[in-house]
């Protein structure tokens, strides 16, 4: 009998080209599907999209880096779900552009923070973690007081969102950037801080 194995093992073309076909196979076997799944496009009861003020605390979320410090990801493990709360559905997120999972817990998990703290302990924790926590290693964001929104962009950034399929009325959009003209950036990032994990408990 023919010896296949040797003849692709001793062919690079011939195997780089097999190699190919069965990454792509096996992408398609666990992409396709979820492109398909109701359950990956269905958002839980309850949803509801960023206000223009969380938008404007979603994106400094990010600009600060709090991502490479904290995820937004509880699985679904006892030592998790007792600490955090129930663990994370993909509902919750199909509205995220991108989403903010994270992969590195310096801090904790924040997917359900919101409504845990005061918005007062928010405000203080972020101007000096150590004010509340002293053996905090979160550094601190005293700035984000000071600094005041002009909401030039935030109609714009939700009409991306609606886009991609945000269900964001014209309302919305028309009055987004009234909503947080004038407000600090610490506003935006504690509204936006409150809102997490809310719309399921
Ligand atoms: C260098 C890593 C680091 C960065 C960057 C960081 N944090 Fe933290 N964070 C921590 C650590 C560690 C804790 C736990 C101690 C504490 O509560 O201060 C924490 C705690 C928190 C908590 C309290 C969570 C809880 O359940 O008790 C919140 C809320 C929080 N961080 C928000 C933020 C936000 C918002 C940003 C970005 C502006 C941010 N963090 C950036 C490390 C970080």
């Amino acid at each position: 009998m023919k010896n296949y194995h040797e003849i692709i093992e001793k062919n690079a073309g011939l195997m780089a080209i097999l190699i190919m076909v069965t990454i792509s196979l096996g992408a398609m076997v666990e992409i396709l599907p979820l492109m398909y799944q109701k359950e990956t496009a269905t958002p839980v009861d309850g949803l509801k999209p960023y206000t223009a003020l969380q938008m404007e605390g979603r994106d400094i979320y990010i600009r600060e880096g709090c991502v490479g410090c904290h995820s937004q990801m509880i699985r679904p493990f006892r030592a998790e779900t007792e600490r955090y709360g129930h663990y994370s559905v993909v509902g919750e997120s199909v509205w995220e552009h991108p989403f903010l999972w994270g992969s590195k817990r310096t801090g904790p998990d924040l997917a359900r923070v919101g409504g845990r703290y005061s918005d007062a302990w928010h405000k203080v924790h972020l101007n000096n973690p150590r004010a509340v926590v002293p053996e905090s290693i979160m550094p601190a964001f005293p700035w984000l007081e000071k600094n005041v929104l002009t909401g030039e962009l935030t109609a714009k950034k939700l009409q991306t969102f609606r886009d991609f399929g945000v269900p964001y009325t014209d309302e919305d959009i028309a009055g987004a950037k009234d909503a947080v003209k004038g407000k600090t950036e610490l506003e935006a990032l504690i509204a936006y801080l409150q809102s997490l994990g809310t719309a399921l408990k």
